[in-house]
């Protein structure tokens, strides 16, 4: 239906045949009696040589301008590539002036391309993230159907705090609410109810659980938190699965565990592409060293303060002081991954205090069924649980946190009426990406980010 792309074009095996190209003009380099020019439609990162004999061809051509070339595409004697393209058209279908364009030749800063994100995909290191990103998604899709996993799409609008940390943000709508009887100028709620943008889909995975039995979703997440650091945004997006009949912590991770090493597998070819820059060897170590360690550590959260606690007094190098009770910091959660582990680790049964109301608590009455999954050189990539299924105790921890009851009638009810023992996790997706690409900023690893206090488009 649609010609190839020029991914499709250098793959292929044709050569010595009539094509027509359509993309971006990446570069122009201009010589004697010939020009060559690499042309970018996106679809690989690397662009298809153009060399054009006309002179009068060549002169249009300019960097940025969105072309059509008709040629021949031939075996390449040049060094770099196996393909050419010998140009005997030129279109230029829009212009582009190169004295003003935003996206020059010579190495832009990251910050720069930041605040020209509407054009910055048109780099090969975003646009190769931003395959990255759907090769990703396809590989968890595939990895959970062939589980039995149902995939569903979960609200963005919803009723309540997930995480009950207070980290959401409000819907206002523009119309005032349905009871008055014209549009004043005072906003409304979400027609009259309180209503906020989802931290997690979760308690509506765990509603479709119940009737799916194996449910998972990949959406965006919003979260009004101050954090401006590289691994936080406020709208990203995150892989859920949520199923039914799990009894143990320790099969959600055998879950996680799977997923992600399938996900490292199968995104392998990118992560070669990203491993050429300066970082390449640590990343492919670390990524071959989780792959390839089987099965990965788990490591309850009361034995890893102990070892953080011993660390500590020998060497004294946490600014933080590890003590049972008080949360992992990200320099307590890399030493763990980087240092003790040296691969991706499971710390599991946090005290209940620190987790929110949903988890299942344990026989010890202070710690629940849960895990934070780290990893080196990232630190938190996945964390989940086990639900809390008996419906007094979950009371109980809605009352302990200060919750609203009437916000969580519903959840509550899925106990009530067939409740089954459950658990699942959730995946930052673009923690995943920064993990498996070494691209160090989450920034980069979404088409638009948002963060504490940016958002341009
Ligand atoms: O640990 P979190 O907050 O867990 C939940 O939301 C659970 N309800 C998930 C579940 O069990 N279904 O978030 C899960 C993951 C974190 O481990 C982290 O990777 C990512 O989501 N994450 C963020 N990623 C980018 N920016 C943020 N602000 C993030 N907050 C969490
Ligand atoms: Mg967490």
């Amino acid at each position: 239906i649609l010609p190839p792309t020029i991914r499709q074009l250098l793959s292929g095996s044709a050569t010595d045949v009539r094509v027509k190209v359509n993309g971006w003009v990446q570069s122009v380099r201009r010589q004697k009696n010939v020009t060559f020019a690499v042309i970018s439609d996106g679809s690989s990162t690397q662009g298809l040589q153009a060399v054009i004999r006309d002179g009068s061809l060549a002169e249009v051509l300019t960097n940025g301008a969105s072309v059509s070339l008709g040629g021949t595409l031939t075996h390449s004697l040049g060094k770099g590539q196996d393909k050419e393209l010998r140009v005997e058209e030129v279109q230029v279908v829009g212009e582009c002036d190169p004295a003003t364009y935003p996206i020059q030749k010579q190495a832009l800063t990251m910050e720069y391309l930041r605040d020209n994100c509407h054009f910055r995909a048109r780099t090969s290191r975003i646009s190769e993230m931003l395959r990255l990103r759907a090769t990703s998604s396809d590989a968890f899709q595939k990895f959970f159907n062939s589980l039995g996993f149902c995939y569903v799409h979960t609200p963005i609008v919803t009723s309540s705090d997930c995480e009950g940390a207070g980290e959401t943000f409000r819907v206002i709508s523009a119309i005032s609410d349905l009871s008055s009887e014209k549009d004043t100028d005072k906003p409304s709620e979400f027609f009259g109810h309180p209503a906020y943008l989802t931290v997690s889909s979760q308690l509506h995975l765990e509603a479709l659980a119940t009737a799916l039995s194996r449910v998972y979703t990949l959406s965006p997440c919003f979260r009004a938190e101050r954090s401006q650091t590289s691994r936080h945004l406020s709208e990203f997006w995150m892989l859920e699965a949520e199923w039914a009949f799990t009894q143990t912590v320790n099969d959600v991770c055998s879950v996680v565990e799977a997923a992600v090493k399938d996900g490292i597998t199968k995104t392998q070819a990118h992560s070669r592409t990203f491993a050429e820059g300066p970082s390449s060897p640590r990343i492919l170590e670390y990524l071959h060293t989780a792959s390839s360690t089987a099965p990965w550590t788990r490591l309850s959260y009361t034995d890893a303060v102990s070892e953080l606690s011993k660390y500590q007094a020998s060497a004294r190098k946490f600014q933080f002081e590890p003590a049972w009770g008080k949360p992992l910091q990200s320099e307590h959660e890399r030493w763990l991954a980087e240092e003790l582990v040296k691969a991706p680790v499971f710390v599991t049964d946090y005290p209940a205090s620190l987790k929110p109301f949903y988890m299942r608590l344990n026989d010890d009455d202070k710690t629940v069924a849960c895990f934070d999954l780290l990893v080196p050189h990232l630190g938190e990539l996945a964390g989940g649980s086990l639900r809390e299924e008996r419906s007094e105790l979950l009371n109980n921890a809605l009352e302990r946190q200060e919750l609203d009851k009437a916000q969580y009638g519903w959840y509550t009810e899925l106990r009530k009426y067939g409740g089954a023992p459950h658990g699942g996790f959730g995946l930052g997706f673009e923690r995943f990406i920064s993990w498996i690409s070494g691209v160090e900023n989450v920034r980069e690893c979404i088409a638009v980010p948002r963060w504490a206090g940016r958002m341009l488009l």
